[in-house]
């Protein structure tokens, strides 16, 4: 786009009726002209006082725009030669190719965004036994408890109970929860913030499309999960990876890239690393998210299985600042097929996100959701999360036996100090892909760590393995299977 067809398409774009300041408009048509490639890498921005004047605007409002794109990483400064745009290109995390099949099995169906989404799709349809990571015994359940709270529920469902969700979910539940979380997980919160979801994937959706537009910059840890990963790139946003070392993300290890919008974490149990973030990484990135104006969404998906010391503490308690999104899940505490998890928003956003998910989602389930408010305030919750801890903590160590048996130090486990998988760590140059797969043939699931980088080319090679979802007694020659899958291919 040359400079005037640059101010047309901005004169025509820029909304002078509208409550948004005029910098934020010009702010976000500029990022989205340079994130769309409409303003090609390196080319040369119009002077501010040009731009100003044909856009009929202060030329301060032009400069501040420019030094806030500078700022971000989307433009650059040359001296006094003039502003120039970024290139974008190399520290993005780039789309997964679509490979030859399922572009002609899609084709013509399916938009660029369903392609993409079905090339890069992480989900494998066995979900059950040695040594599927993520997954809690979801036989040792207290069926017994919830059918007696659910037949309480349904022997005379109230009419209101059967129709949609009010926004936010069931007051019942919301309650319910933020208490909980009060006391396990130190948070901050009241039972308005407190917004019931299918899960972990819908919270960040939910958060993504209240609080970003297409093309803005969302941090991710490197390496992530695929699961979270995948639903963003289908919102056409700028994904960065960022990498993590023993303490957690790195802020100042990507001072090169755009300053974000959103930054997700994991810092109770990097995932699926298993560090925790150090306090000094959690107070800079809190100061850093205020700076920016960015959110912070921590996925806290499964620190309540913490073993040999007390759950860490999560980063919302400490957020002074409002910038703070936490997101939790039954997932892993009860069972997976639940589909309820939560987001706490900060006091601020809760009623628009509360909003915004009746609006999306038209939520339901307020059934389920009154047994499972019951289900916690009669002490069910806490309960079952205290016996599967110890149970998880038996099965971790038989697993760290059986890799020791058979490996003594040749291999190494980590990752494991808390939630329901470690990480087999393999020699540099194994194949992790063609390990797993070969493993699945003889039965036996794991994933392959290279999966949760952005460039799995420059990835360690590693085998997750869960152990939370077998028993005890299967342990040992399930592994005995996989050891010697893994002594003929390393
Ligand atoms: C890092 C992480 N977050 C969240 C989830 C759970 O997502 P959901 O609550 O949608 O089941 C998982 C599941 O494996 C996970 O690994």
């Amino acid at each position: 786009m040359t400079g005037g067809a640059l101010s047309d398409w901005l004169q025509q774009s820029l909304d002078r009726a509208s409550d948004q300041p005029l910098y934020r408009q010009l702010r976000d048509l500029l990022l989205q002209a340079v994130m769309q490639g409409r303003l090609p890498a390196g080319g040369k921005m119009p002077s501010s006082r040009l731009l100003a004047r044909e856009l009929g605007i202060a030329r301060n409002t032009v400069t501040e725009v420019y030094e806030t794109l500078v700022a971000e990483g989307c433009l650059h400064g040359r001296g006094g030669s003039g502003t120039f745009v970024a290139d974008l290109s190399a520290d993005r995390i780039q789309a997964p190719a679509v490979s030859a099949q399922v572009e002609a099995e899609a084709a013509p169906a399916l938009s660029t965004r369903g392609k993409l989404l079905r090339a890069g799709a992480g989900f494998a349809p066995n979900q059950w036994g040695a040594f599927m990571p993520g997954v809690p015994d979801v036989s040792e359940f207290p069926t017994r408890a919830w059918s007696r709270l659910l037949s309480r529920h349904w022997r005379k469902p109230a009419p209101e109970r059967m129709t949609y969700a009010p926004p936010g979910g069931l007051p019942e539940l919301r309650a319910a929860i933020a208490g909980h979380l009060r006391d396990a997980r130190s948070l901050n919160c009241a039972p308005e913030q407190v917004i019931i979801t299918t899960g972990s994937h819908q919270s960040v959706d939910l958060a993504a499309r209240m609080l970003l537009d297409p093309g803005e910059c969302v941090w991710l840890e490197d390496p992530c999960y695929w699961g979270l990963r995948s639903g963003l790139q289908s919102l056409d946003l700028d994904l960065r990876a960022v990498a993590v070392d023993g303490d957690g993300l790195n802020c100042a290890s990507a001072e090169a890239l755009p300053a974000p919008r959103m930054i997700i974490v994991t810092p109770s149990h990097q995932y699926p690393l298993g560090a925790v973030m150090s306090l000094a990484r959690r107070q800079t990135l809190l100061e850093r998210a205020r700076r920016w104006g960015a959110f912070i969404v921590e996925d806290d998906y499964d620190s309540e299985f913490r073993y040999g010391t007390r759950p860490i503490a999560c980063l919302q308690g400490l957020d002074r600042g409002g910038r703070v999104i936490y997101v939790g899940s039954f997932s892993k505490t009860l069972f997976p097929g639940l589909r309820i998890g939560y987001l706490v928003a900060p006091p601020a956003l809760a009623a628009a996100l509360a909003d915004g998910s009746a609006e999306l989602y038209r939520e339901g389930q307020q059934l389920t959701q009154a047994v499972l408010a019951d289900f916690i305030r009669e002490g069910f919750l806490s309960a079952h999360i205290r016996r599967m801890r110890g149970l998880y903590g038996l099965r971790r160590q038989i697993l760290r036996e059986a890799i020791e048996r058979e490996f003594g130090g040749a291999l190494t486990a980590s990752g494991d100090n808390a939630g329901l998988h470690l990480i087999l760590r393999l020699p540099e140059g194994a194949d992790d892909r063609r390990i797993s797969a070969q493993a699945l043939e003889a039965g036996i699931a794991t994933r392959p760590l290279s999966r949760y980088y952005a460039d799995a080319e420059k990835a360690p090679a590693g085998l997750l393995l869960g152990y939370a979802c077998v028993k005890e007694a299967m342990i040992g020659p399930a592994f005995s299977r996989l050891a010697e899958i893994l002594r003929r291919s390393i």
